[in-house]
């Protein structure tokens, strides 16, 4: 077998067998096939696709090119992930829900991908937060405090840590094959008994229309079958960025306002939404709605916010920020985005708010750039709102003032206003 056939026959549209797959995948993990190979493969698969049973047996084979992790001593264990989003802050609230309601979270999240942020550069806006835990430790926080929350350091799915760089910097993400065998090859090694995905669509995910998104969350329900875990996806609306903020510590101010009560409505849906699956799926409660209460709950009796403490805490972090979120670095500059007209908002482009935040510095353009935490956009006003000549749209929290005003252009470049009334948007589209 060699790599130069198996890239001639995806190019060609032709099928490749389990063993090529394999051969690929060993081969790519182990340095013996090089990035400009892997990359010529990766961009046949984005352009000619690949079938169900191709997608399994590449899900597979990354999985297991590194650890598969037995997690079977704390009990049933669902893990959730997202395809990506901007200001998605759900994990950091979601993750505290579920422990204070006595279900194991015992979750890997991964960094920033292109406009898209990422829960493990969020948490490391906390000072002190350790992202990388040996097993034993995560495995003991688990067992003692019933969370733990890490970076993919361990030796699980290296395949994909390698693809995922690649794909990245060679315009090959927007993939259904290459996302879906990325996620479930992760969530498979990470070795989680049931699995709740939000799959996101619109401007600002991978998947821009809901044809797309429900094959994406076929795909990956089917794999987590095969694999016997079961699986629920969620699809939501990423179509403007979710909840106010977009940059990392402003996300997590976002999170800990949340848990405190200060609820923004599209988070609070998804975030109910998604909880009250991964509780089903826990076998606490097969009632969505009442599940949708008992998280609200774990709110309104401060308990979510405990669990919160109890883990940024556990793992490093200073809790001081929590109690008192003024403690968090800020940016030198807030630049106003203002607008001229009056009307209602009738589109907030995600992606374009997801690549101002990037180009202020909230994520990378390069593998190896640092991130500014403190920089970002709050959001004011999202579709459907009503605005008048004057107000302000969003805050620009940027380090150099004239890079804030630029962004401030793009920023107010995303809205579209309209003089008809428009309505919120639906922020869950389907349940597959
Ligand atoms: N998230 C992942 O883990 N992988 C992808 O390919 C896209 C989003």
């Amino acid at each position: 077998m060699n790599i130069l056939e198996i890239i001639a026959k995806k190019r060609d549209k032709q099928k490749l067998s389990k063993e090529e797959i394999e051969y690929f995948v060993q081969n790519y993990t182990n340095g013996n096939i090089p990035d400009y190979q892997a990359s010529a493969l990766t961009m046949a698969i984005y352009l000619n696709g690949m079938d169900e049973e191709e997608t399994t047996n590449l899900t597979l084979a990354m999985a297991n090119s590194g650890d598969i992790l037995d997690l079977s001593e704390l009990g049933i264990v669902v893990d959730k992930h997202s395809t990506g989003g901007i200001g998605d802050k759900v994990t950091l609230i979601l993750a505290p829900i579920i422990a204070s309601l006595d279900i194991p979270v015992a979750k890997m999240s991964g960094r920033g991908l292109g406009y898209t942020g990422g829960t493990i550069d969020k948490l490391e806006a906390i000072p002190g937060y350790n992202t990388s835990l040996t097993i034993d430790q995560f495995i003991q926080n688990v067992k003692e405090i019933g969370i733990a929350l890490m970076g993919q350091t361990l030796n699980l799915a290296p395949a994909d840590k390698k693809l995922y760089a690649l794909r990245d910097t060679t315009s090959t993400t927007e993939s259904i094959p290459l996302i879906a065998s990325s996620i479930m090859s992760k969530k498979i090694a990470a070795g989680a008994n049931k699995i709740v995905l939000d799959v996101t669509c619109g401007s600002g995910a991978f998947m821009k229309d809901l044809d797309n998104a429900t094959k994406l969350a076929e795909t990956m329900k089917k794999i987590g079958e095969l694999a016997n875990k079961e699986t629920v996806c969620v699809i939501t609306s990423m179509e403007e960025p979710l909840g106010k903020a977009v940059g990392n510590s402003l996300e997590v101010i976002e999170a800990i306002e949340f848990l405190k009560g200060n609820m923004q409505p599209d988070v609070k849906e998804v975030i109910l939404t998604l909880g009250a699956y991964m509780i089903k799926l826990a076998g606490k409660g097969n009632d969505i709605e009442e599940n949708k209460q008992k998280m609200l709950e774990q709110i309104r009796n401060g308990k979510a916010f405990e669990k919160l403490e109890q883990w940024i805490q556990k793992q490093g972090g200073d809790i001081s920020y929590l109690e008192d979120v003024k403690k968090f670095e800020k940016a030198k500059f807030v630049v106003p985005v203002v607008t001229e007209r009056s009307g209602y908002v009738e589109k907030l482009d995600a992606q374009e708010i997801g690549k101002a935040s990037m180009n202020l510095g909230a994520g990378r353009k390069k593998k190896e750039d640092s991130i500014d935490f403190s920089v970002g956009i709050v959001l004011e006003k999202k579709i459907g709102d009503k605005v008048e000549n004057g107000d302000v749209l969003a805050y620009i929290h940027a380090h150099d003032e004239k890079l804030g005003n630029e962004i401030a252009k793009d920023v107010l470049n995303a809205y579209t206003i309209t003089n008809e009334i428009v309505s919120k948007k639906q922020d869950i589209l389907k349940i597959v």
